[in-house]
């Protein structure tokens, strides 16, 4: 019997995880196809509910769905709970579940690309959204020491640094407008872009999040955005002699992290990033 998992997103024709997970299917023996699953909002439920079937592992989730595709499963974790959006489903004997890895690979590409430990680190968080909240928990369960969330719409952070305070971690809200943004900019050990700005055919292609000039050469600064791999963030990073590290780890250990509990196997992850950079069109060398 050949597995299947997929995954629900709409649109979803650009993205790169079938590749990325279809090749860590194929180095491990294992019999199964990794679709992507084009899904309008109206459909999802129905799609959902077909990952029942015996020969379906899960899925992973993503834009639109992360928060809706909870009321459709039968179990959502502490983690995705509390992030507020699910980005893996694993299918159990015909019971769904629902979690989230990005918290997991982002901490985890952190680590390892940026090579600081986050525990007591001066941290500033640029954005609100999903992606923000799922690093924002993964930092405050690492300990940071605090924890300051610019956006450009001051309430979403705002209800995000009331949520992270809960955790006993010191964070507070500013504006990306507000002179205290390039302070803490200028302050922070590490600084992470969870917004879309800079993204190539986003809303802010080229541009940075970050004041110039704001950047400390003993900060650490990740960009979440994986496309283009040097964003205008990153390469001020580089110009300051800051660690600079790109989205590509992140997508790729958000994905060994799902793909370890569909299978229950160790992830391929160095074949899973070769995959992911080939789909991109990237050479096989230097991760950014
Ligand atoms: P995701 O789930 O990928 O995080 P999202 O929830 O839509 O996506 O969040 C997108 C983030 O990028 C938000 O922080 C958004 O800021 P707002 O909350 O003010 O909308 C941010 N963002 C998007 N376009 C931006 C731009 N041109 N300038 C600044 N921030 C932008």
């Amino acid at each position: 019997m050949t597995l299947k998992v997929g995954i629900f997103g709409y649109p979803i024709s650009h993205s790169i995880s079938p590749p990325m997970h279809q090749a860590a299917f194929d180095h491990a023996g294992i019999a199964a196809v990794y679709e992507a699953w084009e899904t309008a909002p109206e459909a999802l439920d129905a799609a959902v509910a077909a990952l029942r079937a015996d020969d379906t592992l899960g899925a992973n989730v993503t834009v639109p769905h992360k928060q809706a595709v909870m009321a459709s499963l039968d179990e959502v974790d502490d983690l995705a709970r509390r992030i507020g959006a699910v980005n893996t489903i694993v299918h159990d004997s015909g019971r769904l579940r629902g979690t989230n890895t990005d918290a997991r690979g982002f901490i985890d590409s952190l680590r390892e690309y940026g090579g600081i430990e986050p525990s007591g680190a001066d941290a500033v968080l640029v954005g609100a959204g999903g992606a923000a909240r799922a690093a924002a928990h993964a930092l405050a369960e690492s300990g940071v020491g605090s924890l300051a969330i610019g956006n450009r719409t001051l309430e979403r952070a705002e209800a995000l640094a009331a949520d992270i305070s809960t955790l006993d971690v010191g964070a507070r809200a500013v504006s990306l407008t507000d002179a205290s943004f390039a302070d803490a900019c200028g302050a922070a050990d590490l600084i992470v872009n969870s917004t879309s700005v800079g993204m190539l055919h986003g809303p802010a292609e080229g541009a940075s999040p970050v004041p110039d000039g704001a950047i400390r050469a003993d900060c650490v600064v990740y960009d979440m955005v994986y496309n283009p791999p040097d964003t205008a963030l990153l390469r001020a990073a580089a110009d300051a002699g800051a660690v600079a590290v790109g989205g590509l780890p992140m997508l790729v250990y958000q994905g060994a992290a799902a793909w370890e509990m569909w299978t229950v196997r160790d992830a391929p992850v160095d074949v899973m990033m070769a995959a992911a950079r080939k789909a991109l069109g990237l050479d096989s060398e230097g991760a950014s």
